[in-house]
């Protein structure tokens, strides 16, 4: 079995809430890296895009993401963004057992439609925007993914039972 447990995925598909649940089912630490970020830095993510800028809070999620090498028993959610870097492809490899959780670019919008706090879905058209972006980034979940689960129809516990099910 592998140390940790790390979900990637698009911006929406439920990778905090999945991370929660599943860490405790199966008491493993909980470890949200936009989180994490956030603390350090005492300001959101939104923030930090606009006064630092995006490739910096990417070298922050690498920093992150390189502190976990040596860690284990943690469920981790990351942003949806993180498998961009090569590096963090690496990485993610390295840390743990990944799992995609997968959702389309319409379920993905009506989950969306109203959130104020993704800085990269402050397009008028979002749907468009999150085609763009999700089709640009579904190559790299692919390579990564452990475990790939279509979140459309299934309830958080259906989804926590597919993944405790696999380790
Ligand atoms: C991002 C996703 C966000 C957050 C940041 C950038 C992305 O996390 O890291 O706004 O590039 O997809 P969630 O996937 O948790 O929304």
């Amino acid at each position: 079995m592998k140390k940790n447990i790390i979900l990637i995925g698009f911006m929406g598909s439920g990778k905090t809430v999945i991370a929660k649940e599943l860490s405790l089912r199966l008491k493993y630490h909980y470890l949200d890296i936009d989180h994490v970020i956030e603390q350090k830095f005492k300001c959101t993510i939104s923030d930090i895009f606009k006064t630092k800028g995006e490739s910096f809070f990417r070298e922050a999620e690498t920093q992150e993401l390189s502190e976990l090498k040596s860690k284990s028993k943690n469920i981790i959610s990351t942003g949806g963004g993180i498998i961009l870097k090569p590096e963090n492809r690496q990485l993610l490899k390295r840390i743990g057992f990944i799992v995609w959780l997968k959702a389309s670019p319409e379920v993905i919008y009506q989950r969306l439609k109203h959130n104020k706090t993704r800085p990269l879905l402050e397009a008028d058209d979002k749907l468009t925007e999150i085609q763009n972006l999700l089709s640009a980034r579904i190559p790299f979940y692919q390579s990564l993914a452990d475990l790939e689960i279509d979140t459309t129809d299934k309830t958080i516990s259906e989804i926590v039972n597919l993944i405790a099910g696999c380790i």
